[in-house]
């Protein structure tokens, strides 16, 4: 009843051409995957021109970061929602860990991009995710349960349905320590349940929650066996075309 999405996330990576050209053979390396949705995210300068070249193709694209005002105003070095959409992307990434450290973002902002997304008709992909040390002191759950309900404030079961969770721990995010199938599956039905909680038993049912950090195409196959993962958010792995398609056809 979930459908997978197994989403690449090419963070700073790729000149313009070079990501035309990556997304352009994945494209062709993808097409018979009807098991699960593609999704990858360039960087805004190639955004217009790959989605053009993915048209009418089973990948879909997304921003990795928008605005957390939704109308066009005065904000200097900013892009809203309105115009990631307008150049042909369905989904955004929000509250990625890598913003959340270096660039200052927090629960609130997280929660206002997020419905700056969902007023233009965007989906958001909501990134959650404990760092070491909280890990280590046991509180991943509270971090968790907090960037939650902050992220997703407010928002009603319609708005919920554009959602998309992910949960990054920040341990396994490039240093290929992938977070054990056992470990990603116990948060992730701990973030079914608090879905369950704060909106209802079948928006939790119904929420795609991927998991990400160092997930590769040797252990794909197991994360995904699990129960309530939908699916996975892959960073350093889905920069090449060939590594990617093995990950998006785990199966
Ligand atoms: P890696 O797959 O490189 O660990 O990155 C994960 C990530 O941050 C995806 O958003």
């Amino acid at each position: 009843m979930r459908t997978p999405i197994i989403a690449g996330n090419w963070k700073m990576y790729k000149l313009h051409d070079e990501a035309v050209k990556t997304a352009v053979e994945l494209k062709s390396l993808v097409s018979n995957a009807g098991h699960c949705e593609v999704v990858i995210a360039p960087v805004f300068t190639a955004l217009k021109t790959v989605a053009d070249r993915l048209e009418g193709s089973n990948v879909k694209v997304a921003a990795q970061n928008c605005a957390a005002e939704a109308n066009h105003s005065a904000q200097t070095g900013e892009v809203c929602a309105d115009m990631i959409m307008d150049v042909g992307c369905e989904y955004v990434i929000v509250g990625h860990s890598e913003r959340r450290q270096f660039h200052g973002e927090t629960d609130d902002s997280v929660n206002r991009k997020v419905k700056a997304c969902l007023e233009y008709g965007l989906k958001a992909i909501v990134c959650v995710g404990e760092d070491l040390s909280q890990r280590e002191s046991g509180r991943e759950k509270e971090v968790v349960g907090g960037q939650l309900a902050g992220g997703l404030a407010g928002l009603t079961l319609a708005d919920m349905e554009r959602i998309i969770i992910a949960y990054e721990p920040v341990w396994a995010i490039g240093t290929g320590k992938t977070a054990t199938p056992e470990q990603a599956q116990e948060m992730h039905a701990y973030i079914r349940r608090a879905l369950s909680g704060s909106h209802s038993a079948e928006c939790a049912a119904g929420t795609r929650i991927l998991y990400g950090g160092s997930v590769k195409p040797d252990n794909i196959r197991e994360l995904m066996d699990r129960e309530d993962i939908d699916g996975a958010l892959v960073g350093g792995a889905s920069l090449e075309a060939a590594t990617f398609s093995k990950i998006v056809n785990y199966r």
